[in-house]
């Protein structure tokens, strides 16, 4: 099949049953699945029962769209997504994405776990300004599709009135909200202290294995995007013990009330 025939059989299968799908979606990162259990009127459909979509293979994530209210809001939550280092294309990495522009997604709000490189400590949430994508297979590689332009336009992918919205509800709320650039790695392996330091060279605040292929794709597909960072950890040579994918799931456990308060108050302003 082709990947329109893909992305529209996935999107009508997802309308049939889910119904009415809403105009805003979330991508939940490692351990920030939990923010579903705040949404009422829920629906759920597991990304196994969708022939073609791509099914995590990660502890942390689990595998489903979720469609219900989150704060009297309807949205559209993935609980779970897919990465490059497990080993799919990085096509089906954004499938997803393309998806949600065939269902009229029009804000998408990526989150995601990341390693701190500069003006941030674990535990802090970040709002992603801009990213540094020269590790990545650019997703839009490949005969041009008909969602994109051919050369679309990178300079405003997070959206600065999304993320103005975001800051004044962190405000509001007295959550301390950082702002930055995530820089993409491909993982699975963490970075070394030697690419940290030049990541942080360039003007990286935060490292992460995911986020930024979507990124590109929902921008090109004219989805307004916004981004947020859960610093789980310092970066490689930055603390002094070892980093392990538990210390990640722990840290996003526990910043999980401020994380779901934040998102509960956006998704009202957008
Ligand atoms: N590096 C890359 N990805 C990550 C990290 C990190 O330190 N922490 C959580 N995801």
């Amino acid at each position: 099949m082709h990947k329109k025939e893909i992305v529209k059989s996935c999107a009508e299968l997802i309308k049939e049953k889910m119904g009415k799908i809403p105009s805003t979606a979330i991508v939940l990162g490692s351990g920030l699945g939990n923010l579903v259990e705040k949404m009422s009127d829920r629906i759920s459909l597991d990304y196994s029962d969708i022939p073609n979509f791509p099914v995590s293979t990660v502890a942390g994530h689990d595998g489903r769209f979720v469609v219900g209210k989150l704060n009297g809001v309807p949205i559209l939550a993935m609980k779970g997504r897919v990465h490059y280092y497990e080993g799919y294309p990085v096509e089906s990495v954004v499938l997803p994405v393309y998806i949600m522009a065939e269902l009229g997604i029009q804000h998408l709000i990526l989150t995601n776990a990341a390693g701190g490189v500069n003006n941030v400590e674990q535990g802090d949430l970040m709002a992603i300004e801009d990213h540094l994508g020269f590790n990545l297979q650019n997703p839009l590689i490949g005969k041009q599709n008909s969602y994109t332009e051919r050369f679309p336009d990178m300079s405003e992918i997070y959206k600065a009135e999304m993320i103005r919205k975001l800051e004044s509800v962190a405000t509001e709320l007295g959550i301390k909200l950082k702002k930055g650039v995530y820089a993409y790695s491909t993982g699975p392996t963490y970075e070394t202290p030697a690419e940290i330091r030049a990541f942080s060279v360039l003007g990286a605040s935060a490292v992460g294995m995911s986020t930024v292929p979507e990124a590109v794709v929902a921008n090109a597909c004219g989805i307004e995007v916004c981004a947020i960072s859960c610093i789980t950890n310092m970066a490689a040579g930055m603390q002094e013990h070892r980093l392990t994918h538990q210390e990640v799931i722990d840290t996003a456990a526990s910043v999980n009330k401020k994380f779901t308060e934040l998102i509960t108050n956006f998704v009202g302003k957008l």
